[in-house]
């Protein structure tokens, strides 16, 4: 299939069109499930990968197809990600922050490959150990509460600024051992980062600047205070983090806080109100989760399926490999779309139904293998709160009116969302 022609995946534009686009995976799982897309914007194309066991594969066999930056990573970078180095590189973060090269220099673990990969991921795993999280739940109820309390008697909101973003981002808080007054200024850090190729988000230079200094020397601020006295938070683990007795470099560091900044806090806003969407679409199996809100398990699976966060990652191939009947040569990327993956019709009856009891295999928005993410549990936790809040508080909630998403081929997110609720 010539995909070339029918549509350009790796614009972000393209993406605002979900049928559109799941259309085209549709097709290709048919009839060209690693199809080659000779389309990015520096010209170098990419192996599309959107079969399910094909993502597993590719996923857990990282000594053939690397995470590693040094390689290209893990997204293909817009223009506007690249506006965004090439201002941090040549504008006055650089020169405030002469040893550092934002977005650039620094590794942090999702960019790594084993053995060292495993070695930073060690040192924050404690912060998401079952103890950790069993400890935390009330912590994240007492606070979907208290935000749920200030939509009473208003009977409409703007659900993504008033709870799908202050809940994730309130929990980020609490884990990095910071005052929840900060929360402002990492959400506002986190847009800058991720929201580069939305022309409503997009920051003029001077803005980026701004934000990006701010960010350093907050988190430059936060590794002195960390050294001098540790806690048990996660930013006192990355900043005594040690590997073969060496110390994090400061620019690891900062990937990896910025790292935790972007994948803590967007991924889980949009688990949120993709499922407040998908169970206001779908009255009949919300009414099913009111009815037996003991399957709620399966609906939080159901709805990170369907939701997909993260569209895709990329990797890089380390020698040639064949994968199904197409020969993958050394040095080329590959990308691996979850979205797809996850309405595979070999792994789910009717992948396009929207079913809360639905059981099957494990979908795919967590990644798989070596990099599966390291805070699904807490995702999982914050979104089943989140749910069984909403429905107990609001239950016949309903999203009015226009649904805006971000302009991206990498997170599904959204930016502006009524809910209408009586209550
Ligand atoms: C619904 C919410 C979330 C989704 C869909 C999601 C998705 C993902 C995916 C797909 C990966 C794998 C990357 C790869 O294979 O290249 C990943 C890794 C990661 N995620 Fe998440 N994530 C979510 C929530 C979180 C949260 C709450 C945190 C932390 C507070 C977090 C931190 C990370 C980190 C640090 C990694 C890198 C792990 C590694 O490289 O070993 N994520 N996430």
């Amino acid at each position: 299939m010539n995909i070339e022609t029918k549509i350009s995946l790796s614009r972000a534009e393209t993406f605002q069109d979900q049928d559109a686009v799941h259309e085209i995976f549709s097709e290709l799982r048919k009839e060209d499930p690693v199809a080659w897309c000779p389309e990015t914007e520096d010209g170098s194309g990419f192996w599309s990968i959107t079969k399910y066991d094909d993502i597993q594969f590719v996923s857990k066999n990282p000594q053939l197809f690397s995470s590693d930056r040094v390689h290209g990573g893990i997204t293909f970078p817009s223009q506007e990600t690249r506006r965004l180095r090439n201002i941090s590189r040549s504008k006055g973060v650089q020169s405030k922050f002469k040893d550092l090269n934002i977005l650039e220099a620094g590794d942090s673990m999702i960019q790594m490959d084993p053995p060292i990969h495993t070695k930073h991921r060690h040192m924050v795993a404690p912060g998401f150990s079952p103890k950790k999280l069993s400890n935390l739940t009330p912590h994240i109820r007492e606070r979907c509460v208290d935000i749920l309390n200030q939509l009473e008697g208003r009977g409409e909101c703007e659900f993504i600024s008033s709870v799908a973003a202050e809940l994730p981002i309130q929990m980020l808080a609490e884990l990095f051992g910071v005052d929840q007054e900060d929360r402002t200024k990492l959400l506002e850090w986190s847009n800058v980062i991720i929201g580069g190729d939305d022309p409503d988000m997009r920051l003029d230079t001077d803005h980026v600047v701004t934000a990006l200094t701010e960010l350093y020397q907050y988190a430059l601020d936060l590794h002195q205070k960390r050294r001098e006295e540790p806690g048990d938070d996660l930013i006192s683990m990355l900043a005594n983090t040690e590997v073969e007795g060496k110390l994090t470099s400061i620019n690891d560091y900062i990937s990896a806080f910025i790292l935790l900044i972007v994948a803590g806090n967007e991924t889980t806003r949009n688990s949120i109100s993709g499922g407040v969407l998908a169970l206001s679409q779908h009255p009949e199996e919300r009414q099913k989760l009111l009815k037996d809100p003991s399957i709620i398990s399966n609906a939080v699976d159901e709805i990170i399926r369907w939701v997909h966060p993260v569209i895709y990652m990329a990797r890089t191939a380390l020698e040639d490999v064949e994968l199904r009947d197409k020969n993958i040569k050394k040095g080329d990327r590959l990308v691996l779309w979850y979205m797809s993956g996850n309405r595979d019709e070999d792994k789910w009856e009717d992948p396009f139904s929207f079913k809360v009891t639905r059981d099957g295999p494990r979908h795919l928005s967590f990644g798989y293998g070596q990099h599966l993410c390291i805070g699904w549990r807490l995702a999982e936790i914050q979104l089943t709160v989140c749910i069984e809040e909403m429905l107990k508080r609001f239950p016949d909630f309903e999203v009015k009116g226009e649904v805006k998403r971000m302009r991206s081929n990498f997170l599904n997110s959204i930016k502006h969302m009524n809910v209408h609720y009586s209550g």
